[in-house]
């Protein structure tokens, strides 16, 4: 979908188009690598299309600062000359947030990517917003420690991204969410300054905490170039067990089971139903699912710990129980390491397995427990109804509606995967999707972020008096409102 797609959208002409006086400028404090211009040999799609090739912006600017000063130096030009800036991180995030809609100047935070700090007494990292996940978490690992968020883009996603979107992902029943780990900031306001919390420190009652505003704040507020967090030591003893269960009712029940007598040790319990499966299988062609019967629910479950043999114990002992008490039809439980990634495959592969047949409408809400399914089988009944869905049937634009998710969150991942993006298949989809999810007092998104993909959809989770305050702060740190327009705010 591009700018055109939307005929209701028009690039505001408040913004500056790009000038050869620009480039100029940015050439003054920026070296020729870290400039990459249309036109110029270079081709920008990577910074332009999202990770789902959903949204296409037309920017024929990136910017790849290596320090805090030239991100600051970059958007107090950009203010003063009204040129707007999406600011970019893995570009993994899936509102279509992290792309240009018109001729944004894509400003990447890639080349800010040094770990500044670790202290190994308190668990505190200092990092640029540019490392990478998976960087920061095998740097961690050196020194026993964990990053306290893991999710499936971690080989390309960053912290700082991370904290833009407040990504949950895979470990947040653990660990929380990254308003409670992340201790400090560090951030370009937009008319320059950097603001700095860095240096924070586990509790200070001294006023506002300001960081939490940036914390899922998309970058609409502010360039976010350093952060501190607090680690957790790393577990020693990891156990997998994935589960199949005959209806939804079971997947509550074992739920409570597992939150009782795992306790501490319990770090993930993730949801999957039948289609998620099945797309995941077609992905996955030749790879053997853990079950051969067909099941309508599984459920993958991690423990945690420092004890391997008290850990396997206690999940010995759970999953007897589940099994006595008839709430599991069939069980698999994982030995070792290769075990435990084949297991976790069948819950990591789903977002790419459900984009790959040409692409997916992603629904990441939250719904109170017990009516969390009941929103895939509406959907799959209304696309059923329109004639619109078959899982077998190429001419229909619909494969399947599946759900997957985060349960112990409350979290639903309701994906659409379709053979190709049509209009019809949207108007099926939007807004029945979000009355639903009012109509339940839910979220519309519960980890996600709004983006584009939400922004004339805020209105179904915050309520008029919330969605002026958000307005409020945006105008007063951003009155040209020149970080990521467009967007939800
Ligand atoms: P981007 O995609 O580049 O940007 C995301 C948003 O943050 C944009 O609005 C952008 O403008 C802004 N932004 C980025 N960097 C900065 C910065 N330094 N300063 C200010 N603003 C910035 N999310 C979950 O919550 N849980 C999951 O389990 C999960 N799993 C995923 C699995 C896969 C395979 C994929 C592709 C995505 C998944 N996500 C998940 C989506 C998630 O939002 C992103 O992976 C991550 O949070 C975005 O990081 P990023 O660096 O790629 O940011
Ligand atoms: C996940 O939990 O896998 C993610 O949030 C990504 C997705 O839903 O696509
Ligand atoms: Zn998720």
């Amino acid at each position: 979908l591009t700018a055109d797609t939307y005929p209701t959208l028009v690039r505001d002409a408040r913004y500056k188009k790009l000038g050869e006086e620009d480039i100029a400028f940015f050439r003054g404090i920026l070296s020729e690598q870290e400039i990459l211009q249309a036109g110029e040999g270079e081709d920008l799609a990577l910074y332009n299309e999202d990770w789902m090739r959903k949204y296409r912006g037309q920017s024929k600017l990136v910017l790849r600062p290596k320090s805090t000063q030239q991100v600051a130096a970059i958007i107090r030009y950009c203010n003063e000359q009204r040129l707007a800036v999406v600011p970019q991180g893995g570009n993994t995030g899936l509102v279509g947030g992290s792309v240009p809609v018109f001729d944004e100047i894509v400003l990447s935070l890639a080349q800010l990517n040094k770990v500044r700090d670790f202290d190994p007494v308190s668990g505190i990292l200092k990092c640029d917003a540019g490392v990478i996940l998976e960087n920061a978490d095998s740097y961690l690992m050196e020194r026993g420690y964990l990053f306290p968020l893991d999710l499936g883009a971690k080989g390309s996603c960053h912290v700082g991204g991370l904290v833009a979107t407040n990504a949950g992902g895979l470990r947040l029943l653990r660990y929380g969410s990254l308003h409670g780990s992340v201790l400090g900031l560090e951030v370009v306001l937009p008319n320059g300054e950097v603001l700095n919390s860095m240096d924070a420190l586990r509790k200070d009652n001294t006023g506002f905490d300001l960081k939490q505003l940036f914390i899922g704040s998309e970058g609409t507020i502010g360039v976010i170039t350093g952060v501190s967090i607090l680690c957790p030591p790393r577990p020693t003893a990891f156990n997998v067990c994935f589960l199949a269960l005959e209806n939804y009712a079971r997947v509550q029940e074992v739920f409570i089971k597992a939150k009782k007598e795992l306790g501490e040790i319990l770090s993930a319990f993730e949801f999957m139903d039948f289609n998620s499966q099945y797309i995941a299988g077609q992905h996955l062609k030749g790879v053997a699912h853990p079950f051969s019967e067909k099941y309508p629910f599984y459920v993958l479950i991690e423990t945690a710990g420092s004890n391997k043999e008290h850990d396997d114990l206690k999940l010995e002992q759970f999953l007897e129980g589940a099994m006595e008490e008839g709430l599991v039809s069939d069980g698999a439980l994982a030995q070792g390491e290769t075990e435990v990634r084949n297991l976790w495959q069948w819950r990591e592969m789903i977002p790419e397995a459900s984009a790959s047949e040409g692409g997916v409408y992603k629904y990441d809400v939250s719904l109170p427990l017990k009516d969390m399914h009941s929103l895939v089988d509406a959907v799959n009944e209304r696309l059923t109804a329109q004639n619109l869905s078959d899982t077998e049937d190429a001419s229909k634009p619909v494969v399947c509606a599946l759900g997957y998710g985060h349960f112990g969150d409350g979290n639903l991942h309701l994906n659409v995967a379709v053979r190709e993006y049509t209009k019809q298949v949207e108007a099926a989809l939007e807004p029945f999707v979000y009355e639903f999810v009012a109509s339940k007092h839910g979220s519309i998104s519960a980890e996600h972020g709004l983006g584009f993909q939400k922004k004339n959809y805020i209105s179904y989770s915050k309520s008029p008096q919330e969605i002026k305050m958000i307005k409020d702060i945006k105008h007063h740190y951003d009155p040209n409102a020149i970080l990521n327009p467009y967007k939800y705010v």
